[in-house]
């Protein structure tokens, strides 16, 4: 082990946490990031990078698009060594990609043979909500689920991982995740790197408690489960110290934190600028220069990094804020066509504060080592908030407690109005569908329920994504009238 990496590491990690739950108790005034277990990055990438295969869907006789998949249990040995007990879609771990194209009928055929009920959400696609995949769409082990929509929103990435009442947790950690991306001819237009696997990856990012010979198996304390459980190993599309080939030209990264609680801020060494094209829902309006970008669980962004002048260099990515990096680009001469992505990604009409009917508080808050919103608990029989379809309205959403949250709503996009009461920055104002509340933090933003209308037997969710803390209740119910 690189020493100079476990002191950097243990600053911020398991020595952090040790010595903040000593003094305060459960950890409450304690780092977000804190967490236990060995540290096996190594700031070494030898193993290769694992890009999840794509699946397109099959065109049946009436034009649908079909997908098989098969939530399965697996094994998998991350660092050659231990064998761990995992689950994956058509898989041991993680998921295909899946492609949708804007207008496509979809028709995903779930078939669960995981040994426990789950249910398999389409995170970010605005779907009928009885497609949607949430607690009330249980699929009991044995059988199929047939999930059947059109897509009808902006090119994006999204993902889809279980939302099963109580168990999201251990099923994600156990490796139910996936990417699904849509296109649209909009942007399939532009002079964007669109290969996949060539100039357009998935970077799924994720951490895990692991043990010295690489496994690992979920189990949380009550203070893990306040804190949201943490590992001090991070994996990227499943793999640990992952190298990658680029070519010499613009590259596009799909960043996912997909993570059950660990905050990323994603950078490149030696501070080098990239450019946001997207947020959750969409391409931003122009792209936005950075050197490092934040992302809470369910969080994505694209980002898109230009490699035509270094080829022969290496260039990593990394954690910002545990100070891991989470793999090596190798840039070598490329194959195909470069790309100028254009000043001019798409055209975004943001909704207006005196458009909204009114604005509608959610608190997030702990206490008495429970989570809320809004003072209550999770309950499926109960509906929280009702919203009219098309109504305007903004999202009023308070972080009270000393603890980071997040903020995730299912069946349609928002866009920040305010952070902590000033503008938000830029790229905050592309379509989003979850949001990074810092402890004490308050955001405004805009929403509106276009697409479908979600009754009492199927409500739309919405909760925190640290994703301990949604099985303890962090999250209430929403039908569209
Ligand atoms: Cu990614 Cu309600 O979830
Ligand atoms: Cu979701
Ligand atoms: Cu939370």
């Amino acid at each position: 082990m690189d020493r100079r990496f476990f002191l950097k590491a243990s600053a911020t990690g398991a020595a952090g946490l040790a010595v903040s739950s000593l003094v305060s108790g459960c950890g409450m005034g304690g780092g977000m990031n804190s967490s236990s277990g060995v540290f096996l990055n190594t700031g070494v990438f030898t193993r290769p990078f694992f890009t999840p295969p794509e699946l397109l869907g099959t065109v049946n006789g009436v034009g649908r698009k079909v997908f098989d998949l098969t939530m399965q249990t697996g094994t998998e040995k991350f660092t050659g060594q231990g064998i761990t007990n995992t689950m994956g879609i058509n898989g041991n771990f993680l998921a295909p990609t899946l492609r949708m194209v804007d207008g496509d009928n979809v028709d995903l055929n779930v078939t669960n043979q995981i040994g426990q009920t789950t249910t398999l959400h389409w995170h970010g696609m605005r779907v009928p909500s009885n497609m949607d995949g949430s607690p009330h769409q249980e699929i009991l082990n044995g059988t199929t689920w047939n999930a059947a929509y059109s897509v009808n929103q902006k090119a994006s990435t999204n993902w889809y991982h279980p939302h099963a009442h109580g168990t999201t947790a251990p099923q994600v950690y156990a490796g139910l995740a996936g990417m699904l991306i849509v296109d649209d001819v909009e942007t399939l237009a532009l002079d964007l790197p669109k290969t996949y696997g060539t100039d357009d990856f998935p970077v799924i990012v994720q951490d895990r408690d692991m043990t010295t010979d690489g496994t690992f198996a979920y189990s949380t304390t009550h203070m893990e489960i306040m804190q949201g459980k943490k590992g001090n190993t991070i994996l990227v599309n499943g793999v640990i110290d992952p190298v990658l080939d680029v070519p010499a030209k613009e590259v596009r990264f799909r960043l996912l934190n997909g993570s059950n609680s660990r905050i990323y801020t994603f950078k490149l060494d030696g501070g080098r600028v990239f450019k946001q094209i997207a947020t959750e829902q969409g391409l931003l309006a122009s792209p936005v220069n950075l050197t490092s970008i934040t992302m809470s669980p369910g969080e994505r962004a694209e980002i898109v990094v230009d490699f035509s002048a270094l080829q022969g260099q290496a260039v990593l990515f990394q954690d910002a804020s545990s100070g891991i990096s989470l793999f090596k680009a190798n840039v070598v001469a490329s194959t195909i066509a470069a790309t100028t992505t254009p000043a001019i990604l798409t055209t975004l009409a943001p909704l207006q504060r005196n458009q909204a009917v009114r604005s509608r508080p959610f608190v997030l808050s702990m206490g008495q080592g429970n989570v809320y919103i809004n003072n209550k608990q999770m309950d499926l029989n109960r509906i929280d908030e009702s919203y009219a379809l098309n109504d305007i309205e903004i999202l009023d959403i308070q972080n009270t407690s000393n603890m980071d949250h997040n903020f995730h709503i299912h069946g349609a996009f928002f866009q920040l109005l305010t952070r902590n009461g000033a503008a938000p920055s830029v790229f905050e104002t592309g379509l989003k569908d979850t949001v990074y509340l810092p402890a004490n933090s308050r955001v405004e933003a805009i929403i509106q329920f276009t697409n479908h209308t979600a009754n009492a037997a199927a409500p739309f969710m919405y909760h925190c994504h640290i994703l301990e803390h949604e099985d303890a209740g962090m999250m209430g119910q929403v039908i569209v009238v």
